[in-house]
């Protein structure tokens, strides 16, 4: 580690020569003022107490007076200049270990080591403080540094297996191994098309983790936002055999229908994925608290453990891991639908009694602009 100490008076021996200077000047003040009003106070007290004006005695006793005054001065100020010494020691030894301590850690986080941290006591309010901002700051440098490598990591993984698909049936073709059909091109589309949806998705997740998402709200009747996306999903909803069935009051909600539309569209396409053959999804928009409109959409299939539960609206997180991996999605969807309703000001929670007892998830949205806040 190069060694940055910049040169200069260290704080110590600034603190004591300001003390030095200070003190020097208030001796050199006494000492004038003595000189100037000392010895003519000292003669009239003199007269004052019987002493002839012109007694013989009088030189030697305003000489002795004068003599030590200055004695007395010097002193004062040689010790005055040593206690001073002790006292700058004493509190540059209090600024400067804490300063030390802040010093290191900086440099180890400038070294890319973000565990650094510093405990400051007894050296004031200003540098518990400053140590406090300090761990704040180190905190937080930590946990984007965790984003950007756990991002990288996922993005890694999730580019392998497209990429490895692909390369496989290319050289299956170019060596012969592998026909040119349908089905070659329908893998060899549905692995491209993969692709490009995770490049949007990953744009929108990068948006909304930055607060970038853009919505266009606008007042929006509910049940008008719901068939549309209800429309979108039925052919596969019927060729799985899964019941689509929906309960909406005529509410109006403040929403970007997009985005909505995109929210809804990825908790119907969740629904349908987790539930089996002969299930039911159902959707209910109704009044929420406050001005707000809560939909929500249950279904009768896997449900999710509580585990699954606390992680499943985090980046990338996919539940069946094992089971269906190249069916599933990139496990981006939830991620961005939170954080575009988050955008509206609204929320969206997911709730489900365990593994194969259905899940549910609640979207709440402004019922109109007054209710709009911005998260
Ligand atoms: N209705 C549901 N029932 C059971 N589990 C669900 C349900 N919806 C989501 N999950 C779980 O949450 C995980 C994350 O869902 P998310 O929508 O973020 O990702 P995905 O659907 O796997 O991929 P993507 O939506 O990006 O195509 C899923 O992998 C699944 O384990
Ligand atoms: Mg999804």
């Amino acid at each position: 580690m190069t060694d940055h100490t910049i040169a200069g008076w260290r704080l110590g021996t600034r603190l004591f020569a300001a003390q030095a200077l200070a003190l020097v000047a208030s001796v050199l003040t006494a000492a004038l003022v003595a000189a100037i009003i000392g010895p003519p106070l000292f003669h009239v007290h003199l007269l004052e107490s019987g002493h002839e004006p012109d007694s013989p005695e009088i030189p030697h006793i305003e000489e002795a007076f004068a003599s030590a005054s200055a004695v007395s001065l010097s002193v004062g100020l040689l010790v005055a200049l040593v206690l001073a010494l002790g006292v700058t020691w004493y509190v540059t030894g209090r600024i400067r270990g804490p300063l030390d301590t802040l010093t290191a850690s900086a440099r180890r986080i400038s070294t890319g080591d973000y565990t650094a941290r510093v405990t400051v006591t007894g050296a004031g309010p200003e540098l518990a403080t400053l140590a406090d901002s300090f761990n704040q700051m180190a905190g937080r440098l930590s946990s984007v540094e965790d984003t950007r490598r756990r991002l990288l990591s996922d993005l890694a993984h999730e580019l392998r297996t497209p990429i490895a698909t692909l390369n496989a049936h290319l050289e299956g073709l170019a060596d012969g191994v592998t026909e040119w059909n349908d089905t070659t091109r329908q893998i060899l589309e549905h692995q491209t098309e993969r692709l490009t949806r995770l490049v949007h998705d990953l744009d929108d997740v990068s948006r909304a983790e930055e607060g970038r998402l853009t919505i266009e709200p606008a007042l929006q009747p509910l049940p008008e936002l719901v068939s549309s996306a209800l429309s979108q999903v039925r052919a596969s909803y019927a060729a799985k055999s899964v019941t689509l069935a929906d309960d909406i009051n005529d509410l109006e909600v403040w929403v970007d229908p997009q985005r909505i539309g995109q929210v809804l569209g990825n908790l119907l396409a969740n629904a349908l994925r987790h539930t089996p053959t002969g299930g039911r999804v159902t959707i209910t928009g109704r009044h929420g608290p406050g001005r707000s409109v809560t939909l929500t959409i249950t279904d009768t299939g896997e449900g999710m453990s509580s585990e699954q539960l606390a992680h499943i609206f985090e980046r990338f997180y996919r539940g069946d891991t094992a089971r269906d991996r190249d069916k599933a999605g990139s496990g981006i969807g939830l991620t961005i639908a939170k954080a575009i309703a988050e955008a509206h000001g609204g929320s969206l929670t997911a709730d489900s009694a365990g593994r194969d007892q259905g899940a549910s998830f609640t979207l709440t949205l402004p019922a109109s602009p007054r209710s709009h806040r911005r998260p």
